[in-house]
């Protein structure tokens, strides 16, 4: 089916036309219910999409596209375990990981609970040891600094959800992420720590990134460099992979080797022993609070009928944008300081996810899929890029994200804190009239040829959608919501595009020309006449140089 030409998609191309001279202004001038109306609260999570340029019929037909795409039926699917990755052959499970009661789960003949809850065990073990001293060093140290080796989905969601629950963490652990093969990511680091007292996760699902293994490699050769015996490397290395094997050939002991399996994705990780980082820094109990609250998202989307499902709400939203009303990009605008890796996040979870041209069954897509996600923390980005946002003229829907109460409370920060993303939110949708602005101008005792002059420069036109999430504060249950909430709308999304959300086939390609190129770059000039000008240009720069 070519979603593209059926009725509930052209039923939504007549909406966009009624509604194109609508404004914001005019949708909230309508109904005074607007806000009860469009915005949703589950368990102290509140979506409020009451900004978006949409009204009740409008998203009616949406939902009569995602009923038309089997939006339900694909999420049944997911949850029951069969390999909707089709490309890769693979399951989606990842909601096993935060499945928290003793049933089987996706089903009593295919149970993959006793081998999360053997890891859950095992990451228990190791977290209680860490956290309470008693995991030694090769001198006998107790552990005072973990560093995450891993890139992508190794990385961000942890990194992520250790920044934003920091006011949680153990007080006499410090957390590094590294991920960049530049070895100005690990290099300064490793002349501030103490391998006595420095435990390195390696997290990669398949144990052969490039990126991490370069870095673990360098960082084992550090501690060796201190240690001199082999044995130390199960004091200081932990690793977690579904490629065990790979990881014993490194040195690492089986007794620390915390797999993953194939049906958990890289982006979809945080939630398996890939979240190992985040439990020492928060202790067990704390990351299985983190799961709960994915769990209670993941029942929520399960159960509630599409038109109350955040989800799918959020999902047909940003369809809504991107496919009708022609936005192509949107921001994730943060609030919290602890929350500002979210944008990275975010990026890898819609762009890898989402970010293709063909459909399940290889053919191409007859629209545009995911937009572009870019972001920054809120109130560093008005004094920035917002200026674009409000009079630049792009359309660019915005997700505002805040927690009502601070994870490190000042006096006299919080509530200006607020003021400024709600002002922001509405700035950006009800904009500021050409009569609102010549009164004002007026009024600051200005002369006709002055306003006159002004004039343009003061009009806001408003009509920026946004949607804007708050959560009670920062803790894991509401973060697990949270996180969870945005999985199941880039899966709902990737439903009605027809698109396998799961694989990434897209990032093969650099990766297998990036090692085509090493050894030209390190001198071996046997392939250089195949190289195209530009390259062989650029790595005869290079040669001059790089110190490499
Ligand atoms: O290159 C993309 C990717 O495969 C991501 O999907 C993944 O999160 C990342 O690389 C890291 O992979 P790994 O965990 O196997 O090192």
């Amino acid at each position: 089916m070519n979603i593209t030409l059926t009725p509930e998609w052209l039923s939504l191309l007549e909406h966009q036309k009624r509604l194109e001279k609508t404004h914001l202004r005019d949708l909230f001038a309508q109904d005074s219910q607007r806000f009860q109306r469009f915005s949703s609260e589950l368990e102290g999570l509140l979506v409020d999409y009451s900004k978006q340029r949409l009204d009740q019929p409008a998203l009616d037909s949406l939902m009569a596209l995602a009923r038309l795409a089997d939006v339900e039926g694909w999420r049944d699917r997911m949850f029951s375990g069969e390999k909707i990755n089709i490309s890769e052959d693979r399951a989606v499970l990842h909601t096993a990981l935060r499945h928290m009661d003793y049933k089987a789960f996706p089903a009593v003949d295919n149970d993959v609970m006793p081998q999360v809850r053997a890891v859950r065990k095992q990451m228990r073990d190791i977290v209680e040891r860490v956290r309470s001293g008693l995991w030694r060093g090769f001198k006998g140290d107790a552990i005072q600094n973990i560093v995450n080796i891993g890139i992508g989905g190794s990385d961000l969601g942890p990194k992520l959800a250790t920044r934003a629950l920091s006011a949680l963490q153990h007080p006499h652990l410090k957390f590094y992420y590294v991920s960049n093969l530049d070895s100005a990511h690990l290099a300064p680091l490793l002349e501030e720590l103490d391998p006595r007292t420095t435990l390195f996760v390696v997290a990669s699902k398949t144990f052969t990134t490039q990126e991490t293994s370069i870095n673990a490699h360098t960082a084992r050769t550090w501690l060796m460099a201190a240690a001199m015996e082999e044995w130390a490397i199960a004091k200081h290395f932990i690793a977690v992979t579904s490629s065990p094997a790979k990881a014993h050939e490194f040195g690492i002991p089986d007794s620390n080797i915390l797999e993953i399996w194939d049906w958990v994705g890289g982006r979809y990780s945080l939630w398996s022993a890939v979240g190992l980082s985040v439990a020492l820094a928060i202790g067990m109990s704390g990351f299985e609070r983190l799961l709960m609250g994915a769990e209670a998202m993941d029942t929520h989307f399960r159960t509630t009928p599409l038109e109350q499902n955040l989800p799918v709400l959020m999902a047909l939203i940003s369809i809504w944008n991107t496919n009708f009303l022609g936005a192509e990009t949107t921001a994730i605008l943060p609030y919290n300081e602890s929350m500002r890796h979210l944008p990275a996040f975010l990026q890898q979870l819609e762009m890898e996810s989402n970010g293709k041209a063909v459909d399940r069954d290889g053919q191409a897509l007859t629209c545009h899929a995911n937009p572009i996600v870019w972001g920054e923390i809120g109130v560093n980005g008005q004094h920035a890029f917002f200026q674009l946002l409000h009079q630049g003229g792009w359309l660019i829907p915005c997700d505002f994200v805040v927690a009502a109460s601070s994870d490190f409370p000042l006096p006299g920060h919080q509530a200006p804190l607020l003021a400024n993303c709600l002002a922001q939110s509405a700035a950006l949708a009800f904009g500021k009239t050409e009569a609102q602005a010549r009164e004002e101008l007026t009024q600051a005792g200005l002369s006709e040829a002055q306003i006159a002059k002004l004039l343009p420069h003061k009009v806001f036109a408003g009509n920026q959608p946004s949607t804007t999430i708050l959560m009670p504060g920062l803790d894991p249950f509401q973060l697990g919501m949270l996180l969870a909430l945005y999985e199941h709308k880039v899966f709902v999304q990737g439903v009605i595009w027809s698109i396998n959300s799961f694989d990434q086939w897209g990032v093969e390609l650099g990766k297998q020309l990036a090692n085509r190129l090493l050894p030209a770059i390190l001198g071996d000039q046997t392939n250089d006449a195949q190289l195209d000008t530009s390259t062989s240009g650029l790595i005869a720069y290079f040669r001059r140089y790089g110190h490499v």
